[in-house]
């Protein structure tokens, strides 16, 4: 089959997008607009000088601008009009479900009330939900460069706003900040009844993941590429059913993998880990969740069936309730035997 015919297909599935962060959809163009309207002056003189500093060599390169990039969401109508760019793009491409991160403190630190981030989201997620029936949730994550104490006092503060979470994710520098600093904070996290993930094996070893998984109780794992480097991880991720949030083209500019080919999806799929694709910080690592299945199929020679597998995961791993999720399941078996 052509290849024009294969991004067709891929638009065509419903897709439910489980790793995406917020701020990391923030397109240059309006970053100027947005700072323009509050009167801040950014460090680049236009679009085209600021797309050009998107070159990474690791994960704390990238994490630099990112951080600097959200200094420009300052109003409400700010945050509003950041997340319905990217639930745009998700109605064009067909993401029908999204779990979305957003990282309070990046904005608690500047100032920015937790209340005034939240209702932007959320009320960009509420309009997308009425105007393109796309579902969402919420997962906030801590950023580990900055201390467990400091994580308790956001996770205390984001408590007001519980019943719009779906659980509280772990981000940011991976690489000196193991999951050990942070078993206190998600004891009280997994004590509330809040569901646990973290970002792990990232640029971080797979043990990285085993902590993950035993000292913060997490229920999925954000990246985990470097899971495979584990067999007898691969066999525990299996049994305790943990999906992995992979996300190939961020992987790729972050140099978590030197080629596109050096993805070891085909591993994780070999070995029945509920592996996702996902599109992390798009507007940084050039492409949304369909440029990651196409990127993907190109470089790894998949077709049809697994973009297939790899959608009916994203449903699999995610937070719905069954019943959503066999609905979806439905729609894309549908979609595969009319191709057939
Ligand atoms: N890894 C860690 N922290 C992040 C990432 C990531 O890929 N994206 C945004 N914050
Ligand atoms: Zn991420």
């Amino acid at each position: 089959m052509k290849v024009n015919t294969l991004n067709d297909f891929i638009n065509r599935i419903p897709k439910a997008e489980l790793h995406v962060h917020i701020e990391g959809t923030f397109e240059p163009e309006l970053m100027f607009a947005l700072a323009k309207r509050n009167d801040i002056t950014l460090k680049y003189a236009s679009v085209e000088e600021l797309r050009k500093a998107y070159r990474f060599n690791n994960l704390q390169e990238f994490l630099d601008i990112y951080y600097e990039g959200a200094n420009v969401l300052i109003q409400e109508q700010d945050f509003y009009d950041l997340t319905i760019a990217y639930l745009e793009k998700c109605r064009d491409e067909n993401v029908v479900h999204t779990e979305m991160f957003f990282d309070p403190q990046t904005h608690t630190h500047r100032g920015i009330a937790l209340e005034t981030v939240i209702s932007g989201i959320q009320n960009a997620l509420d309009d997308a939900k009425k105007n393109w029936g796309i579902t969402s949730c919420l997962i906030p994550n801590f950023l580990r460069h900055l201390s467990e104490d400091d994580a308790i006092k956001t996770f205390n503060e984001a408590l007001e706003f519980r019943e719009l979470f779906a659980g509280f994710g772990l981000d940011s520098s991976e690489l000196g900040h193991p999951p050990a600093k942070f078993e206190r904070l998600f004891r009280m996290v997994n004590d509330e009844g809040f569901r646990a993930v973290a970002h792990a094996g990232e640029e971080g070893p797979a043990q990285n993941v085993w902590d993950a998984l035993q000292l913060l109780k997490v229920i999925r794992i954000d990246h985990g590429v470097r899971s495979v480097e584990d067999e007898v991880l691969l066999k525990e991720l299996v049994q305790k059913q943990i999906p992995l949030t992979v996300c190939p083209l961020s992987n790729l500019k972050l140099k978590v993998v030197q080629k596109m080919e050096d993805l070891p999806l085909k591993t994780l799929l070999e070995n029945n880990i509920l592996a996702t694709i996902n599109s992390d910080d798009p507007a940084y690592f050039g492409g949304y969740i369909n440029d990651n299945y196409k990127a993907v199929a190109e470089a790894l020679d998949l077709g049809e069936k697994e973009m297939i597998t790899l959608a009916e995961n994203s449903f699999k791993a995610s937070f719905l309730s069954q019943q959503e999720k066999e609905k979806w399941l439905k729609t894309i078996e549908k979609i595969y035997t009319d191709f057939y």
